[in-house]
């Protein structure tokens, strides 16, 4: 660190004033994001085409002066475009898959509940830093939960069946045969509801320890075509009952206490030839290697309020952390006794690991 006698040279201040204003001005960006939503402010402007801001006020049921200003922000952070010939304002096609469209692959608005809930928490965050380290996931405000699973769920939309179980050996002929499928640390349970859609013969259970996860799970499982084949309980993941063909840790493994004795319990619980498989945010070995890769700012980040906190909260505690990589999931199987243990495709976002006893 720099000695207050050291004076950095002016550009340095520069780059460093600069980075900040940068953060806070992503910050505030965000903010707008999560408003212009709830708003429905990107899919006005997605299905017309350019609006003014009076067009956009009316068309959301939105204050003018309000709409306008959200506008120019927008603009200004160059997630729409002005044209000042005619007054108006246009979401493009690209940035319309990442704003306005749920089903798309880039689909990032709504996860913005995530950062919000790190917001509201710091203080939380700083007692726990201060003491043991352990705050629950169950103890966030509520945007985590619906936050979480709308991050996630334009990844397993588009990813989950199409491509990550058809990664896994033997999988689909298992799925297309009719399995029975758990989903551990399901939180409000998109991935248990898209397997049993995808999957018309198997029949899904989807568990978590956060009992207002659940509630949002089965609410959201209610419109499904395949709701008769989908269940929801309030479950550890170190604490359930029943076999199963395949069992799912979905963004979850490394959030928990006691991930060897999560392995270990899905292990005990496994059929004969059954699968286990395991979603994880994407990451390299070692924090050196991470310190570049791309993703690794939000995930550290996000991972210093949650997962850590989380699995700090709970038995064992060891805290792999969100940017954990391959080596340490595959310390976690062997140390749980399993056999094999791959690695099977990934994503920018995430990578995909399959384990068998
Ligand atoms: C990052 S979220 C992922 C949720 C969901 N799988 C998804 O992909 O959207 C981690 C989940 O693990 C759950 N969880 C944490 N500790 C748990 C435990 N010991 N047993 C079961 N679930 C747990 C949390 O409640 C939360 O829903």
């Amino acid at each position: 660190m720099a000695t207050q006698e050291t004076q950095p040279d002016q550009s340095a201040i520069e780059a460093a004033t600069m980075q900040m204003v940068g953060y806070l001005t992503g910050a505030a960006l965000s903010a707008g994001v999560m408003l212009g939503s709830k708003l429905g402010y990107y899919k006005s402007l997605a299905e017309s085409g350019p609006l003014t801001a009076k067009e956009l006020a009316e068309r959301a049921g939105a204050n003018e002066r309000i709409t306008r200003e959200w506008l120019d922000g927008q603009a200004a952070g160059k997630i729409l475009t002005y044209n000042a010939s005619d007054d108006t304002y246009d979401l493009d096609a690209a940035s319309a898959m990442v704003f306005a469209n749920e089903d798309s692959p880039v689909y990032l608005a709504d996860g913005i509940g995530v950062i919000r809930a790190m917001f509201t928490d710091v203080d939380h965050i700083r007692d726990a830093a201060r003491g043991d380290g352990g705050f629950a996931w169950s103890d966030h405000e509520e945007c985590l939960f619906t936050g979480t699973g709308r991050f996630f769920r334009p990844g397993y939309l588009n990813h989950l069946t199409p491509e990550w179980i058809p990664s896994i050996d033997g999988l689909e002929d298992k799925l297309n045969a009719g399995a029975n499928v758990l989903d551990v640390g399901c939180g409000v349970g998109y991935s248990s509801v898209m397997i049993a859609e995808a999957y018309p013969n198997a029949t899904v259970k989807g568990i978590d320890y956060h009992a207002g996860s659940i509630d949002l799970a089965r609410e959201n499982a209610r419109s499904s075509s395949a709701a008769d084949r989908v269940s929801f309980d309030v479950a550890s993941a170190t604490n359930y009952h029943g076999t199963y063909d395949l069992i799912c840790f979905f963004d979850c493994l490394h959030d928990l206490g006691d991930p060897v004795g999560a392995a270990q319990q899905a292990r005990n619980h496994l059929a004969d030839d059954g699968i286990v498989m395991m979603v994880e945010p994407w990451a390299l070995d070692g924090r050196a290697a991470n310190m570049d890769a791309p993703f690794a700012p939000l995930f550290y980040s996000a991972s210093t309020f949650l997962c850590v906190p989380n699995s700090l909260s709970q038995d064992t505690g060891r805290a792999l952390g969100a940017q954990s990589g391959e080596a340490q999931m595959r310390a976690v199987f062997e140390e749980a006794g399993f056999g094999s243990f791959n690695r099977t495709i990934e994503t920018p976002f995430n990578i995909v690991y399959a384990a068998r006893p």
